[in-house]
């Protein structure tokens, strides 16, 4: 959060970091980046990124780590059992939570596998603000089901309201009178609400929820993967916390759930996962399962210099400099778009700018997958690699329909302090540039789909000639440039 303000008045997010080692990048022509669309099946995930320019497909494992969590992956002890780095990840796990237990796991899937076989019993239905894909999988999979319970804010794409994220107190009251508490598995609160956004949870609705849960016996489950962002946004939208140190904020959040995981991939800014609670009966339970599916207790599956650099990120998350980046990045690339008549998701939230592609291409019905043609085609307007969230992302109900997703978005990744800002202005261009020739893009249609998660692995074809016809179209629009 750098206070800098510029002489020209210009809003400016200031990098408060230096550069200091590189990855070369490779910009297609055009007309290659179409070819390795069709090799890639019309599918983001699918793409070599050697053929990609601007990687924002994800910021999971792909943010740029510290010189000094470099310099602690050195140090890392190499060990089957009782290695010195779990007991230092440890400490910084329990100087930023508070919590007394710690499991690991190899990533944030991994936790909610251990967490929905420890909780969900066949039936049961687990509350949460919203779901996340593998969550919601591995709840399934154990036999219970999943219920959102988001405020109605976090559904509209362009609101006023700070923290989209939030969980209807009445809708959390009435889901728990009618379903009853002993059918209920948990409460879950995503941290900085991915699929609607990146949009933040205020502590003042963790106050209520948590209350709420606690009076009937619920339990409280946090996914903290996506913490940095939203300790950004309680400083900086919660006016209560302006002042207030970001591991109070922390310690505060902890004490209102029973049980925190997380994706070091995100949180912590490197590669692994956890689960942190103060419950010595869930942590017994769950720690039968962490040798099994993971490895044993003191790295479950993660190599021990990933554990040195989490460490070490957990603690520069409690730095406001350093998690300021992503979401003043995200705000500039949302507010130059929005500038530009682009319909993205407001206010701009954590992750990455998240454009709407119901309304980018409302020329598309939501059974050839807007979202999905959208990501195709930023990616042969600038070489962009984004994230399909919406229908493509749904599983198909049993009897073989859609399910049409409550929101159609391209996720644009913006990973914590690896653009540049001139590459973010790059991407408002191209962008900007395919929404004015928004209706040359056309839909897709699966020619391999997958059972299940079919958006990682599925193969599809665009419906018609619309690829050559953007490609002419950058052509005629942009010469001989890339
Ligand atoms: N929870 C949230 C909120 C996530 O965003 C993710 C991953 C997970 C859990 C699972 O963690 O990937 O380490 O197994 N999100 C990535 C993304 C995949 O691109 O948004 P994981």
């Amino acid at each position: 959060m750098s206070n800098v303000s510029f002489f020209s008045g210009e809003k400016i997010p200031l990098e408060m970091h230096k550069v200091r080692m590189v990855q070369r990048l490779n910009l297609l022509p055009v007309e290659e980046r179409v070819k390795c669309m069709e090799e890639a099946g019309f599918n983001t995930f699918l793409l070599k990124n050697r053929d990609v320019f601007l990687d924002m497909l994800s910021d999971s494992g792909v943010n740029a780590m510290s010189e000094n969590q470099y310099a602690a992956m050195m140090q890392a002890d190499d060990s089957y059992a009782g290695s010195e780095t779990f007991y230092r990840l440890e400490k910084s796990l329990f100087k930023m939570f508070g919590m007394k237990y710690f499991l690991p796991a190899h990533q944030g899937r991994a936790a909610e596998n251990i967490i929905a076989r420890t909780l969900v019993e066949p039936g049961s239905v687990a509350l949460m603000n919203f779901h996340f894909t593998t969550t919601k999988a591995l709840i399934t999979l154990a036999g219970g089901s999943v219920e959102e319970i988001i405020g109605d804010a976090g559904l509209v794409i362009q609101s006023d309201n700070p923290f989209k994220g939030d969980v209807d107190l009445d809708k959390l009251k009435e889901a728990i009178s009618r379903l009853g508490k002993e059918n209920i598995s948990f409460l879950r609160v995503e941290a900085g609400t991915n699929l609607v956004g990146g949009q933040p949870v205020s502590m003042a609705n963790m106050r209520a929820v948590s209350a709420i849960c606690r009076a009937e016996g619920i339990k409280l489950v946090y996914d903290a993967s996506l913490l940095a962002d939203n300790l950004y946004f309680i400083k900086t939208r919660e006016a209560e916390f302006k002042d207030v140190d970001t591991n109070a904020i922390t310690l505060e959040i902890s004490s209102l759930f029973d049980i925190i995981y997380f994706s070091a991939r995100k949180l912590g800014a490197a590669r692994g996962g956890g689960i942190l609670t103060s419950d010595e009966d869930f942590y017994l339970k769950m720690r039968e399962l962490v040798p099994l599916f993971e490895g044993f207790l003191t790295y479950g599956g993660m190599s021990v210099r990933e554990m040195e650099a989490i460490a070490v990120g957990i603690e520069e998350t409690l730095d406001i400099d350093i998690i300021s980046q992503t979401p003043i990045f995200v705000e500039a690339l949302c507010n130059e778009l929005d500038a530009n008549g682009v319909p993205v998701v407001l206010p701009p939230g954590g992750l990455g700018c998240h454009i709407n592609a119901m309304e980018f291409c409302s020329h598309i019905p939501q059974n050839q997958y807007p979202a999905g043609a959208l990501a195709a085609a930023v990616f042969i307007a600038g070489g962009i690699r984004g994230m399909e969230r919406g229908t493509l992302s749904e599983q198909r109900k049993d009897d073989g329909t859609e399910t049409f997703a409550s929101m159609e978005l391209l996720r644009l990744a913006v990973p914590k302090r690896v653009f540049t800002l001139s590459q973010i202005k790059y991407v408002a261009d191209r962008v900007t540039w395919l929404f004015n020739n928004r209706e040359l893009i056309g839909g897709l249609n699966f020619v391999e789909e997958p059972r299940v998660l079919r958006f990682f692995l599925g193969r599809l074809e665009p419906i018609g000639t619309w690829t050559q016809d953007l490609v002419n179209k950058f052509r005629a629009d942009f010469g001989e440039s890339l």
